[in-house]
């Protein structure tokens, strides 16, 4: 018989958090046996606290260092340079004055589904939120150095690692040497990733400009001696700042049609609140913050659905932890997807339900029960570009189009580096003004 770990990890790994009820336990993977951290004060002392302890290293990082490199996606002297010299890009502040910018960019995403709108053609989901997603993230973030046939381009390959490395997670002791399945399709979706990012880093290394795109910072950088930086850190960034910066956005994006068909109510508020906030007009940033409502469902699609699901660390030094003493070279894992879904540290926790995220019933919740974009020093460098972009992406969306059938109306996670559907999830839209 297949173990539950095996046949659905997902499943197994929050079935195994609940029964732990916020204690540090094992997960039996055969040979590997990771510890799984779900109480919020441990996933602080993890993640920030006692941070440098924890490094992304180990079995789960290891297949990946094989796409990333040692960019910002890594750990130690080339992650730090990398975070240094791409935070500039993505500070609040920066982000807030890009926004006008990518609502345009939304705009002209969004328009591109009216034939289909018109006609009650179905649309394929994680392809439509990819397409929107890449014109407004590419187009203003990597300051329109990435034509867009070549950025939808990346898409399949960026899908076809997260699937084909889940293998080598499942045979962490296997190596590199030996061959299993998934490889094949992981080296090839490498290959076809750096047919697109070699030649931009040969084209634009050396000649910096003096835009505020990741392009112009990163061919800026300068090594820790004030020498250049070489062609394969600039690389290793960019490929890490393209699979996060699209990848995400849009599959945490394709889970909320699901959700909303199966969850009339929320729907009714939130097109309640974009109709009278932004009517038909084409959202500005200027709507943002007279939209809660469409804020609060987007946190609550994350809590739900944190496309960031699983980010491991490996333990430095031996340390005891909530009583459990953690040995070097071990892995901790840690699961937003589990702690958000934990009843120990959240009220109905399968409930689709917005309105947690009020003010009111935020207080008092610790930080750490809630954290789809990490924390500590690896914290998502790119949470403002998201929390901006997908409220402007959805406010856009219903502003000209209202959901008549999504399939299927209850969408299951599929085992990937990030939380994707297990199913092709597909959508019928009208025009709004006919709805
Ligand atoms: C749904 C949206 C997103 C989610 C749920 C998400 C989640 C996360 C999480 C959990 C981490 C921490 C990983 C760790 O600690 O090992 C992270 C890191 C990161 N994210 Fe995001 N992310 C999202 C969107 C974005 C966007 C839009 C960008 C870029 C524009 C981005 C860029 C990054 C980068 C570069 C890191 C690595 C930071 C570091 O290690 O210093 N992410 N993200």
């Amino acid at each position: 018989m297949i173990p539950a770990i095996l046949r659905d990890p997902v499943r197994a790994l929050l079935d195994m958090g609940r029964e732990a009820a916020g204690e540090i336990v094992r997960v039996n993977l055969g040979p590997f046996r990771p510890y799984l951290v779900t109480h919020p004060e441990h996933l602080q002392h993890v993640l920030r606290g006692n941070a440098a302890n924890y490094t992304r290293d180990g079995v789960f990082w290891r297949p990946l260092h094989r796409l990333f490199g040692d960019g910002i996606m890594s750990d130690g002297p080339e992650w730090e340079l990398s975070r240094k010299v791409l935070q500039p890009v993505f500070t609040a502040k920066h982000v807030e004055a890009l926004a006008g910018r990518m609502a345009d960019a939304v705009a002209e995403g969004v328009d591109e589904l009216s034939g289909p709108a018109e006609a009650g053609r179905e649309i394929d989901v994680p392809e439509s939120m990819a397409r929107i997603v890449n014109r407004t993230v590419v187009r203003v973030f990597f300051g329109g150095k990435i034509d867009m046939a070549d950025a939808e381009r990346l898409a399949p390959a960026f899908d076809s690692i997260g699937a084909s490395v889940v293998v080598r997670y499942l045979l962490p002791s296997v190596p590199y040497s030996v061959r299993v399945p998934g490889d094949r399709a992981f080296l090839r979706a490498v290959a076809a990733i750096d047919d697109v990012v070699v030649p931009l880093v040969e084209r634009h290394r050396g000649r910096p400009d003096d835009g505020d795109d990741i392009f112009s910072a990163l061919c800026r950088a300068r090594g820790p001696e004030g020498g250049e930086v070489s062609a394969r850190w600039i690389r290793d960034n960019l490929v890490a700042m393209l699979a996060t910066a699209t990848e995400t956005t849009a599959g945490a994006l394709t889970w909320l049609w699901p959700l909303l068909a199966a969850h009339p109510e929320v729907a009714g508020r939130l097109y309640e609140e974009v109709d009278r906030v932004v009517g038909r007009d084409r959202v500005r940033p200027g709507h943002l913050a007279s939209l809660p409502y469409t804020g609060q469902v987007v946190q609550e699609l994350l809590r739900l659905y944190p496309v960031g699901w699983l980010f491991p660390r490996m333990v430095v030094e031996p340390e005891v932890v909530g009583g459990v003493r953690l040995e070097a070279g071990e892995t901790v894992v840690v699961s937003p997807y589990v702690t958000h879904r934990m009843e120990a540290f959240w009220d109905r926790p399968e409930a689709f339900d917005p309105g947690r995220f009020s003010r009111r019933r935020s207080e008092g919740r610790h930080r750490y029960a809630y954290f789809p974009f990490g924390g500590g020093p690896h914290q998502c460098i790119g949470m403002h570009v998201f929390a901006i972009e997908a409220r402007l992406i959805v406010a856009g969306l219903l502003a000209r189009f209202r959901p008549v059938a999504c399939s299927p109306e209850v969408a299951t996670p599929r085992m990937g580096a990030s939380l994707r559907p297990r199913q092709h999830v597909r959508l019928t839209l009208r025009p709004a003004e006919a709805a």
